[in-house]
């Protein structure tokens, strides 16, 4: 394999994306073929991206419009893409994404309704081309569960984290949709069992994806 393999981790809010990440990036530290592998985050990973994550999530002095919000998600996944994604997936190399344009289609498409599916992923492929992950996991939870969980963590939560049930209800419709329109690269996981068991589920289908990497 040389042109490289992008992962992605999807799902609505507290599904246990972060979770799973670190546990493999716990797991890629001890293999000998660890620098084989980049995480990134969405948006985020240059200076630029970074600062742009700050604006669009925590920036409370003037909440951007929602095309607006859309746009930002937009402008930092070109960076991302351009300066991160595309040069580490041309050195062979397996890149794992916290979120990628699927959440712009369940977050800003089907939860805020700024434009339709189709037309995010219509602007999706003008402005970063046929980049698209190879395989996304998907955690699906339900908007319930997402909720109790939320609910738990206390503090810190950004400005998309702090919208009510029927946001989230949307959001994992969306997810939905998307993933029932590129079915070839989801995987779904059920978010509600112990993150031992994804876990082991996960490591099981990069086994069969990617299994010359992980010795
Ligand atoms: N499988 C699980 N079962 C129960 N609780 C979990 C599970 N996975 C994660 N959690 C807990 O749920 C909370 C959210 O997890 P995490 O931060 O990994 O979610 P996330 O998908 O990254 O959320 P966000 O979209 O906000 O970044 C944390 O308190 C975490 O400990
Ligand atoms: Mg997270």
């Amino acid at each position: 394999m040389n042109k490289g393999y992008f992962i992605s981790f999807e799902g609505g809010e507290a599904c246990g994306k972060s979770t799973q990440i670190k546990k493999l990036k716990e797991y890629i530290s001890t293999l000998s073929q660890k620098d084989k592998f980049i995480f990134v985050r969405e948006p985020g990973g240059t200076p630029l991206t970074e600062e742009l994550r700050r604006l669009i999530l925590n920036y409370e002095i003037d909440k951007p419009l929602p095309m607006t919000e859309l746009l930002l998600f937009c402008a930092a996944r070109v960076e991302d893409v351009e300066k991160c994604i595309k040069p580490a997936l041309s050195q062979g190399k397996i890149v794992i994404a916290d979120r990628f344009y699927d959440s712009t289609i369940a977050y800003q498409g089907m939860a805020r309704k700024v434009m339709s599916s189709e037309d995010i992923l219509d602007l999706t492929k003008k402005i970063i081309g046929d980049v698209k992950p190879d395989l996304t996991f998907y955690l699906q939870i339900s908007p319930e569960e997402a909720f109790k969980r939320k609910s738990k963590m206390s503090e810190g939560l950004d400005r998309i984290e702090q919208e009510g049930i029927e946001f989230h209800k949307a959001v994992a419709k969306g997810y939905d949709y998307i993933s029932s329109i590129e079915k070839e690269r989801f995987y779904v996981l059920d978010a509600n069992k112990s993150p031992e068991e994804i876990f082991d589920e996960i490591v099981t289908v990069l086994r069969t994806k990617i299994g010359s990497y992980l010795k």
